[in-house]
């Protein structure tokens, strides 16, 4: 996973909870590097796992909850960081419909190791989308938090519910997002 990931990670978790809650799960999380990534590295998305798993022990959060507030962070970070992707685009849905056929293309053009989830979707009405995700990582609630952050950042509100599902006879987690 990229390092960019990994230092936004851990600048959240300095924002929202403390440098002493920073620091002690780095050392509970037995980082190769000793937590010292650069946003440009590609490093083993097990460390953000582990770190993960002991931010939820050390302040008494579930991992998913915790994955959702820093899929939300990560979305701000990515509307300041890649504005071109959101040139011309107005509404949530025209956004997260070019995230697989466009904005993680790119993504892999400008770093080509990177590990990138595929979706499908499906519009039901004007405001109702599914997103079918598949990745053999598994950070389906980071999506999530991704989603709302993007539904945050267009002043929408709705309602994100993730479920198991199949799309063409595989397994893919389902994400249902209703505008109000
Ligand atoms: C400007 C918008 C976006 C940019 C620039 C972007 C870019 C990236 C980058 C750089 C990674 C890390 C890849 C790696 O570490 O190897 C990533 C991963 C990921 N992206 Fe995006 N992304 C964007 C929007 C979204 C949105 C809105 C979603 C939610 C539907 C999403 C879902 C994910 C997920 C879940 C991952 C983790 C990898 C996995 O699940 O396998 N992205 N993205």
């Amino acid at each position: 996973m990229k390092g960019m990931v990994f230092t936004e990670f851990m600048e959240m978790v300095e924002d929202v909870f403390s440098v002493d809650i920073l620091e002690d799960i780095i050392e509970k999380s037995e980082l190769p590097n000793s937590g010292a990534y650069t946003a440009v590295g590609t490093y083993d998305h097990q460390e953000i796992v582990r770190m993960t798993d002991n931010l939820s022990q050390a302040v008494g959060i579930p991992v998913p909850t915790i994955l959702e507030v820093f899929g939300k962070h990560l979305f701000g970070r990515f509307s300041q960081r890649y504005p071109t992707f959101f040139e011309g685009i107005t509404d949530p849905f025209e956004f997260l419909k070019n995230i697989d056929n466009y904005i993680h293309v790119e993504v892999k053009k400008l770093y080509p190791d990177a590990e990138l989830p595929r979706f499908h979707h499906e519009q039901k009405s004007t405001n109702q989308l599914t997103m079918y995700y598949l990745s053999s990582r598994h950070f389906e609630d980071l999506a999530v938090g991704l989603v709302i952050g993007c539904l945050a950042h267009f002043n929408t509100d709705g309602k994100v519910v993730k479920t198991e599902g199949v799309y063409q006879g595989e397994n893919v987690i389902k994400i249902d997002i209703t505008l109000k």
